[in-house]
């Protein structure tokens, strides 16, 4: 297939996009780098190595979902199988500081996109939603669980949900897949490809790898008084690499059928604050300080896939564990300090596809 990813050089995507180049699939990346670097994209290149003329191609263009004179050029000049949708705004409690933003890139960009993929007659829209959608529960959440999206940027997940479902039954021919990720965590196992958040991280993993490589003092636990077996939060982690797994085997199962196809990503199995932190100590080799402090206002207790859904309906299992999740964040993290910034040539807008410096083919826009 040939596939148009969207957010493509960001942390989920790139471990996508490299999953379905080895899976024989043609990528071409669409991504504005407002948070990511155009050096992923040489990463990925560096770690797919074809092994046929055949092969499959990577292709790299810079431009933003809001953009509809990009977005009508390259749909109706590529003939793209399905669009996998990673681009958007990802931060909780940046949502509540400017909704604006989040309504405007994440519901108002898919928006775009989904109705020009139908105009253009695109069969298949794969959406990154997020178990943010879901109310708290004391138990596992299954796709039916009840949703009660808890801040701006939830409900702008939820939302998007709600209308390309709408969109799909207007056009039944439509194949909608949406997936909802509990906590994804750690980083791609050669420590090319991760996650490298700009300033203060919001999530506990990148956190606490900043405080094992020294630049920042110490963790803080978003309280210990949670009914949970040691009182800090309880997540379902689930590895990078098995996202991306996940992605590749929803596409290759409901690509060409027709409906709304609804999965968690998770692996179903939940791990306190402070299991992660003794998990990183032992991949770091060192006794990582925290400290306890209040909760993190609109924090869950425990939120736990169950995951029966995608490993009975896709065959998907999430192989790699806790352990595996902190290695490979604390070899990224490793590397990320070590690495100078380099970035590729890229290719200035035109009207031919140029192969850039880093060997990568950039498509005009
Ligand atoms: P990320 O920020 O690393 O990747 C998103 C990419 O989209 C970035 O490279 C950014 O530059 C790009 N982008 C943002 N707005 C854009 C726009 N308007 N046009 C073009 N490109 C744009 O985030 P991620 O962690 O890889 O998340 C990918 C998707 O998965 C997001 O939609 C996010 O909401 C969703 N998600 C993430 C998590 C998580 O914990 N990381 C969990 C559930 C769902
Ligand atoms: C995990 C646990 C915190 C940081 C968020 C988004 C969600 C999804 C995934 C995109 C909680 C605790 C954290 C720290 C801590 N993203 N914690 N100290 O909150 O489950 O989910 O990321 O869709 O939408 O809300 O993940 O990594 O922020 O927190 O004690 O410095 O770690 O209280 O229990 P969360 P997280």
């Amino acid at each position: 297939m040939k596939i148009l990813l969207t957010g493509g050089t960001g942390y989920i995507g790139s471990h996508c996009a490299l999953a379905l180049l080895q899976a024989g699939h043609s990528v071409t990346l669409l991504d504005n780098l407002s948070n990511s670097d155009a050096a992923v994209v040489s990463r990925i290149r560096q770690l797919y190595q074809p092994q046929s003329a055949e092969a499959a191609e990577l292709s790299f263009i810079q431009g933003d979902i809001r953009d509809e004179v990009l977005l009508e050029r390259l749909l109706s000049t590529q003939r793209y199988d399905a669009v996998m949708h990673f681009a958007g705004l990802k931060a909780v409690g940046e949502s509540w500081l400017q909704p604006a933003d989040y309504y405007q890139h994440n519901f108002n960009g898919t928006l775009l996109l989904a109705s020009l993929m139908q105009k253009h007659q695109l069969p298949c829209l794969l959406f990154s939603s997020s178990a943010t959608v879901y109310a708290a529960s004391a138990t596992a959440l299954d796709e039916q669980s009840p949703c009660a999206p808890a801040s701006p940027y939830g409900r702008s997940k939820y939302f998007v949900e709600a209308m390309l479902k709408d969109l799909q039954q207007a056009n039944p021919a439509f194949s909608v897949i949406l997936l909802r990720y509990f906590n994804p965590a750690g980083a791609h196992h050669s420590a090319l490809l991760g996650e490298a958040p700009c300033g203060t991280p919001n999530n506990l993993l990148p956190f606490v790898a900043e405080v094992a490589s020294g630049q920042r003092d110490e963790i803080q636990v978003f309280g210990d008084d949670y009914p949970t077996a040691d009182g800090t939060g309880v997540r379902d982690y689930i590895h990078v690499e098995d996202v991306a797994q996940g992605h590749v085997l929803a596409l290759q199962q409901h690509q060409a059928e027709p409906g709304v196809h609804l999965y968690n990503l998770g692996r179903g199995q939940g791990y306190s604050v402070l299991q992660v932190i003794q998990a990183f100590e032992q991949s770091c080799g060192r006794v990582l300080p925290y400290r306890i402090t209040t909760r993190r206002p609109g924090d869950l207790p425990s939120t736990v896939a169950c995951a029966d859904k995608a490993q009975q309906l896709l065959g998907f299992t999430a192989r790699r564990d806790l352990q595996q999740m902190t290695d490979d964040a604390w070899r990224w993290q490793q590397q990320l300090q070590q690495r100078p910034v380099v970035q590729p040539q890229l290719s200035p807008i035109t009207d031919k596809a140029t192969t850039g410096q880093d060997g990568v083919k950039h498509e005009p826009c």
